[in-house]
């Protein structure tokens, strides 16, 4: 026999993994696990879910499971410029934002079984006073440098303007419309400094540089500290966390913002920080410390004891931001724990394209909910099956159906069921007793241990998919028992071995009703259920006398239904036609104006008038000379319509015209007013007139 052994390495190396784990886990007397706060700003899809919560709420169940002590904490992220965007676009404040957004939130976590012992709000005052006070610390300790710099400033709004509130041409590829951040188009992080022909998105001016104050965390000071825990003490950490780190502490680390100019958010709590806000990337991590103190007065055993163990459950966007800035500021304030673990997740990608709010190209967990109402447990199994652990994954519709219709529906929802309805045909609905074990029958109650056993160390080691994967193998190897003994056919002629198969039959369902409860908690209830069971404990899973004979067996009941082609292709329709409706808005509406007044409007006067006469005018390619009846007069306007259509077309139309411009002089002839047209991105026009004929000189208002 010849030994691979560079598979036996890995296989040992994991094996250690696993025990380094298992052992960290017994040593802690306390869990405090955070799931990523959620920015408040829209929903929650199913990439939020993939990402970061269902797999910490599968961490979580099953710590709660094993008996341990632990905090789930959570919350909305309600500062940031982009909140204030959206406010300044809907005419609202952006309290009116965050208080609808965190709302519809926190009821689709609620809806999906993501039980969080507190889901708090960072626009809290408690918030404020807690990331106040954490400032004041860092500030008092003389953590932060300040420093002067000069930033954009619109005099016209009188106020700095944050990198997302300035556009221009971008340096790299020359599009229009890139962001003082980044370049949507060429995807380059930029700084505002670099853009070409910045304007202010407030007020559409160019932006003036001035000075301004900041605070910096200096990350340059910390950078032996973060090599030596994260590179040194944390090899263990999933590799693409550990290589983000790595890349981001050998590329040299350099002192941070932490206060920006804005009139939202936690203001900077210091003498002469008028107008400056922290930085929602501060503040925002210490809403994890609120939540906390929020749901505990023992909130200090958690974040201040080396006896709790913290992990954070993020996407890979925030590795940054958890392994690097919010470590630094724990170490820096001195008080507290740091993370044990970041199991960070890739990204999930949806039929093929990236998941994007703008783009409307996402399933939001609340529409999947009117589809498929209480189907919860079925998205969760889909998400993760297919999570993101170690690359971005793609989710499709017809994935999501082949999942619930060849895994849940043929293997878990048949295997329970087929048990269930034979222990009510053949066994009166009761747990038969058994009294022969057959070598088929020891292999297969032999499976009920292992799957518990190999979940546990899947779990404890973040495989959230693997650990899946072991109890979909119970339910797999019991239907291939049922299969392969045939009760069906022994029951004319050997009772008790029918009730021998099916006493094993029920064992296995009995556990995975319990090991499946993490990942799919609505339906671990209805298995439980049927045997009497709640609030079941880890350890009473792996046993092969979990049920006692004799005990009362529920009526059978579907726990999936299968999912039809024609509700996938609806799915799939819908995606497609928000998409194609966002494309038109991208593409073909140019940005809005800057604002005016009513005056402004009110000042125009718009009437619609019929044209009598039109000639095009000679040696031009666009201009026609029309005669238009306006009602008030006969006038003459000279228009750039030629290259669209021809006079014979025109002749006759009721178009709208605007009588008040200032006659001016195009090619020697008077043009006293203005026709409007709509115009698409190509070009293309077409004349604004009234449905219905209307009398010339009725105004347009
Ligand atoms: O990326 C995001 O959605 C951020 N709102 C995550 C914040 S996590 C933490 F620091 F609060
Ligand atoms: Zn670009």
């Amino acid at each position: 026999m010849r030994y691979d052994f560079k598979n036996l390495y890995i296989c040992e190396y994991n094996i250690l993994l696993v025990i380094k784990q298992i052992s960290e886990m017994k040593e802690f007397k306390r869990h405090l696990v955070t799931a990523a706060l959620p920015y408040a700003n829209g929903p929650v899809h199913i990439g939020h879910l993939a990402g970061v919560y269902i797999p910490a709420d599968i961490y979580v169940r099953y710590l709660r499971m094993n008996g341990e002590d632990v905090l789930f904490v959570c919350g909305s992220d309600e500062h940031g410029v982009p909140i204030t965007i959206k406010a300044k676009k809907e005419g609202c404040t952006p309290q009116d934002i965050v208080n609808r957004y965190h709302e519809i939130i926190k009821q689709s976590f609620a809806d999906f079984g993501i039980e969080f012992s507190n889901y708090s709000r960072t626009s809290l005052p408690l918030h404020h006073k807690v990331s106040s006070d954490f400032f004041k610390t860092l500030y008092q300790k003389g953590e932060f440098v300040e420093q002067e710099s000069e930033q954009y400033f619109d005099a016209k709004a009188n106020q700095f303007l944050a990198d997302r509130y300035i556009t221009g041409t971008c340096p790299k590829c020359g599009s229009d419309g890139a962001y003082g951040d980044q370049c949507e188009k060429c995807g380059s992080s930029l700084s505002p400094l670099e853009l070409i022909n910045p304007v202010s998105s407030i007020t559409g001016e160019k932006p003036v540089l001035k000075k301004t104050k900041h605070w910096y965390l200096p990350l340059d000071k910390h950078e032996q500290f973060l090599k030596e825990w994260i590179l040194d003490g944390h090899t263990e950490w999933k590799s693409n966390v550990y290589g983000q780190c790595k890349s981001w502490i050998d590329g040299g680390l350099q002192p941070r913002a932490v206060s920006r100019d804005l009139d939202w958010g936690v203001p900077v709590p210091v003498d002469g920080a008028e107008g400056k806000v922290l930085y929602v990337w501060f503040d925002a991590p210490i809403g994890y410390i609120t939540s906390t103190q929020e749901c505990t007065d023992n909130w200090e055993q958690y974040w201040k004891s080396k006896d709790c163990k913290l992990v954070h459950f993020i996407g890979k966007d925030n590795i940054v931001f958890h392994c690097i800035v919010f470590p630094a500021m724990l170490k820096a304030h001195g008080d507290y724990i740091l993370p044990e673990n970041v199991p960070a997740n890739e990204f999930l990608n949806l039929e093929n394209d990236k998941i994007s709010t703008s783009r409307n190209w996402a399933v939001w967990l609340h529409e999947y909910l009117v589809d498929f109402k209480d189907q919860q447990d079925t998205l969760r199994y889909v998400l993760t099956a297919n999570a993101p652990e170690t690359k971005d994954n793609d989710f499709t519709w017809k994935d999501f159906q082949a999942r619930n219709n060849n895994e849940l529906v043929a293997i878990l929802g048949n295997f329970v069921n087929r048990v269930v309805v034979l222990t009510h045909k053949y066994c009166n609905g009761v747990v038969p007793s058994k009294q022969n074990d057959l070598p088929i029958d020891i292999a297969v109650l032999e499976e009920i241990s292992v799957a518990q056993q190999l979940a546990s160390q899947h779990i404890e080691s973040y495989k959230f998919r693997e650990a899946l994967k072991d109890v979909m193998q119970l339910a797999r190897a019991g239907n291939k028992y049922l299969t392969e003994t045939e009760p069906w056919k022994l029951i004319k002629t050997d009772e008790q071995r029918v009730a021998d198969i099916l006493h094993n039959c029920l064992q296995i369902t009995a556990n995975l009703g319990i090991i499946i409860e993490p990942f799919l908690p609505n339906t671990a209830q209805a298995i439980q259920a049927m045997f009497g069971m709640s609030k079941c404990t880890w350890q009473q899973a792996g046993n092969k006398q979990i049920l006692a004979s004799g005990i009362t067996v529920g009526e059978p009941a579907l726990l999936f239904r299968k999912i039809e082609d024609a509700e996938i292709d609806l799915q799939v329709e819908k995606l497609h036609k928000t998409k194609q409706i966002m494309n038109i808005q991208q593409i073909q509406a140019t940005p809005q104006k800057p604002l005016i007044q009513y005056d402004d409007f009110a000042a125009m006067d718009i009437r619609v008038g019929t044209v009598k006469a039109a000639e095009r005018v000679p040696k031009t390619d666009k201009l026609m000379k029309l005669t238009i009846d306006t009602g008030i007069d006969v006038r003459t306007v000279v228009s750039g319509i030629a290259h669209c259509f021809s006079p014979e077309e025109v002749v006759g139309k009721q178009v709208s015209i605007l009588v008040n411009l200032q006659p001016r002089m195009l090619k020697n002839i008077e043009s006293q007013g203005m026709i409007l047209m709509a115009q698409n991105a190509d070009g293309k026009l077409e004349f604004v007139s009234p449905i219905s004929t209307v009398e010339n000189g009725s105004t347009i208002c």
